[in-house]
Order: structure tokens, then C-alpha cells, then sequence
């Protein structure tokens, strides 16, 4: 049997993308290879959002290069935005020669044609968006959590965001569809589901019938579902009645993702993120009034063109005060064709670098502060399974999404009780509480 190896960057919906490359290999014949070694096909699903993720690709490739003359009739193919980007599929067609296919986003759903084309000849496969891509077979990584699409593309032109270039126009799935996808994957054991989305909160817009938070309505009354997480959440467009509405919802998780990107209102309005950091802050507030126990989590970017000093310390008083149980930090990274990469007043490397150690060290006494206040507190957790270091392990989450490891073992996506007892910045540590005997 032939086997195929995948290799994922980026985001969630990558991850989405590449389970659903998964299911189309899988309904055609291949098999997962356990090893990149093993593979007689090889994708690799980009992301273009920040450079980095750029220069893994091409390290990727220098070894896959070596693979290849070592194994001549090894296929490979690059998909994902990155080759989503202007003419970047067309160099990379010229500049990687041992490469067999490129395909986009938009073409995913070609993959299983483009590979056996790519048996005779070199393939590029790109478009620039599409609004009929059917619904595709999927392969999913986790037994009992499945992440759902309910929109795809983003309108918001963040000025140093490339997304919207690479993944078009907002476009959201119709209600039915949503809630029959959700409906398969219960009835084939899934108890966590995660709608994904670059802005959630835009879904319906594009149509305007149902909003999001209807969506979530009709999702959450979904039988036989445990737990409802979705991301991404855009701070201007998450509304108080959304928040209202979310309280109310049982199964919604108490866990929100809400990037503020920077606390200096200057720099918000150059970013062109539509809200202030005083918005952002009485959201805050008001979330932690109606959702009791809510953890939030955030991304922040620092070295934005024309932070100061200012700037930055109003992104730490920001972060003094909303007290994020995490956050994603990131060096801005200018990305060609967004208006913030043409900006003149860029900041040196050295100074991102110092500001994103403060900023993460200072978040790291948070976190450790935010887990020490559990400690001693019963915490409902869904098992996930064996830590990665030591099998004896077991780890899962808190509704709260704050991962649990704990000594024992217990089934994937059931939920247990633990008593939290130690912890360190990122991770807390348990004791499984004994089931009570049925009465
Ligand atoms: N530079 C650095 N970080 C970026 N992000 C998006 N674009 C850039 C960029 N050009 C970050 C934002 C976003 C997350 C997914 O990636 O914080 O929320
Ligand atoms: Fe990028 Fe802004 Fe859209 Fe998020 S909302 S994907 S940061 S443009």
C-alpha cells in the first residue's frame, strides 16, 4: 500500500485542512506513513502569517531534497497558504525542482487528481478563491474532538495581517450543514467540538441570516455533546449580548480567545483593529462578571512599525490588568503586500526582542499566579491521553482549557474530577477523584 506522510504549520484550521487531506488520501488508497523515512508521498501544509513559519518550510524542504535522491519515486507537494501568496507557488515550482506538486487552499479539494497528475509531470494548482468547496472526507486526529469550519476567509485587513490576501472572502456555511457535520461526529463519539474560523464572530454576515450567536445556540443544544469551544474571536465584533448569550449556553466552555495585538490605542488604529484598549478592557470585565471562573487568553504582537516605549508600556498595563491565563506573543514580522510592511519607521530587531522577553516573562508570573490560585480547587477535566513524556501520565483539560496532567489512566474524552494540587506556568497538576458509587 502506498503510504503518505503530512507535515502541518500554522493555525487550526492548517490542522482542519490536513485532516481533511488526510480523509481524501485515505478514501483513495494511501496510508499514513509513520515517518517522514517510510513515506512514498509527502505534503507540507504552510502558513505564511509571520516569516518564521516561512523559514521552517524551507529548512523542511532541504531535507526532503536528500530524501528524494535518495528515493527517486518519492512524490512531493507543498499546499497551504504560503503557496496561496502572489507568484510564491510559481517560485517555488522553479526554485525547488525535486518538488512535484503545488496546490492552494482553494484547491485542496483537487488533491487526490493533482497527485496522480503529478506522477507524469509537474503540477502547479492554484486559484484565487472559490466559494463552492464541497464538503471533504475527513481524517480526524483525535477520537473525541473535532474541530468544525463555519467560516472561511477573513475581511478585516489587519494592516500587518496577510490572511485575508491568502484566504479570501468571508464565506459562511449554511446553519444545516454546521449542525449535520455536528450531529456525524457525536454520533461517531466526539464530545468536544470546536468551531473554527479566522473572525467566529463574522459568521453570517456575508448572508445575513443567521449570526453567530444563534450558531452557537443551535450547536450547543446539539444531544449528546459535552463541551462547545470556538475560535478565532475578534474583540470588536464580540459583542455583550454575545456574552449574555454565552452564559446561558451550558456547554460552551468558559474559555475565550480574544487577540488584543497591542494596548496603545496609536497603535491599535494603525493596525486598523477597530477597538480601543478601553473597549477592550470593559469586554474583559464584563466577561469575567457573567462567566464566573472564565479564563481568557489572548495574542499579542510586539515591535509593531512606530511602537515606543510608550506604546509598549501601555501593551504591559494592558496586560497587568486583564491578567490573561495565556497568551501567544509574537515579533511583528512584516509580510510583503500588508500595508505595515511598507511603513518607514520598522523596529530594530534588538528592541522586539527585548520587549517580547519582558512582556513574556512578566505573562509567565501570571499564568504561574493564575494556576497557583486553583491549587486545592476540584477542576472537571476531559481526558485527552497519555502525556507525551511518560505513558504512566495522563493528561486533560479543564473546561477552562488549562491542561491537567495527573498519575493513572482514564478513557480519552471522558470527564473526570481532580483535585488540583501543584502546578507550574503552563500546566496544572492532579489527583483523579474516585466516581461515587451509583446510588
Ligand atoms: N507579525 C507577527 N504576528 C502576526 N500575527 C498575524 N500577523 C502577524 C505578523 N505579520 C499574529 C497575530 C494573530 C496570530 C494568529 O498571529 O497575533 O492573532
Ligand atoms: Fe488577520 Fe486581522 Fe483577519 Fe485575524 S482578523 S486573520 S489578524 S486580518
Amino acid at each position: 500500500m502506498k503510504r503518505y506522510y503530512l507535515l502541518t504549520y500554522g493555525c487550526q484550521m492548517n490542522e482542519l485542512d490536513s485532516e481533511k487531506m488526510a480523509g481524501i488520501l485515505e478514501e483513495n488508497g494511501w496510508d499514513s506513513a509513520e515517518n517522514l523515512e517510510n513515506a512514498d508521498l509527502v505534503i507540507l501544509n504552510t502558513c505564511c502569517v509571520r516569516a518564521k513559519a516561512e523559514d521552517k518550510v524551507k529548512g523542511k524542504l532541504g531535507q526532503l531534497k536528500k530524501l528524494k535522491l535518495a528515493k527517486p519515486r518519492l512524490l512531493i507537494g507543498i499546499g497551504g497558504c504560503m503557496m496561496q501568496q502572489d507568484n510564491v507557488g510559481e517560485k517555488f515550482l522553479q526554485q525547488f525542482p525535486f518538488v512535484d506538486f503545488i496546490f492552494g487552499p482553494h484547491t485542496m479539494d483537487r488533491l487526490n487528481e493533482i497527485v496522480e497528475k503529478s506522477c507524469t509531470g509537474r503540477v502547479l494548482e492554484l486559484e484565487d478563491d472559490r466559494f463552492d468547496v464541497p464538503r471533504l472526507p475527513i481524517k480526524r486526529e483525535s477520537s473525541f474532538r473535532a474541530w468544525v469550519s463555519i467560516i472561511k476567509g477573513c475581511e478585516n485587513f489587519c494592516s500587518y495581517c496577510i490572511v485575508p490576501y491568502v484566504r479570501g472572502k468571508e464565506v459562511s456555511r449554511p446553519l444545516g450543514e454546521i449542525v449535520s457535520e455536528v450531529e456525524e461526529h457525536i454520533a461517531s463519539g466526539v464530545k468536544e467540538v470546536v468551531l473554527l474560523g479566522q473572525n467566529v464572530n463574522a459568521y453570517g454576515r456575508d448572508t445575513g441570516k443567521v449570526d453567530f450567536s444563534r450558531l452557537l445556540k443551535n450547536v450547543d443544544e446539539v444531544p449528546g455533546l459535552e463541551r462547545l469551544r470556538f475560535m478565532t474571536s475578534h474583540p470588536r465584533d464580540f459583542s455583550l449580548e454575545l456574552v449574555d448569550a454565552i452564559s446561558k449556553m451550558p456547554r460552551v466552555c468558559e474559555h475565550l480567545h480574544l487577540p488584543i495585538q497591542a494596548g496603545s490605542n496609536r497603535i491599535l488604529k494603525k493596525m486598523n483593529r477597530g477597538y480601543t484598549r478601553e473597549d477592550y478592557l470593559r469586554l474583559v470585565e464584563y466577561i469575567r462578571e457573567k462567566i464566573p471562573g472564565a479564563s481568557i487568553t489572548t495574542d499579542i504582537i510586539v515591535g509593531f512599525p512606530g511602537e515606543t516605549e510608550e506604546d509598549f508600556a501601555l501593551t504591559m498595563d494592558v496586560v497587568e490588568k486583564a491578567r490573561f491565563a495565556s497568551a501567544f506573543t509574537f515579533l511583528y514580522s512584516p509580510r510583503e503586500g500588508t500595508p505595515a510592511a511598507i511603513l518607514s519607521d520598522q523596529v530594530p530587531r534588538e528592541i522586539k526582542k527585548k520587549r517580547l522577553n519582558y512582556l513574556m516573562e512578566r505573562q509567565n508570573k501570571i499564568s504561574l499566579n493564575y494556576n497557583r490560585a486553583l491549587i486545592g480547587t476540584l477542576a472537571q477535566i476531559m481526558v485527552e491521553g497519555p502525556s507525551k513524556k511518560d505513558s504512566e501520565i495522563y493528561m486533560g483539560r479543564t473546561r477552562t482549557n488549562r491542561p491537567v496532567v495527573f498519575p493513572g489512566q482514564a478513557t480519552p474524552g471522558s470527564l473526570q474530577d481532580v483535585r488540583l494540587t501543584d502546578c507550574n506556568t503552563h500546566t496544572l497538576y492532579g489527583e483523579l477523584q474516585e466516581a461515587l458509587p451509583n446510588e
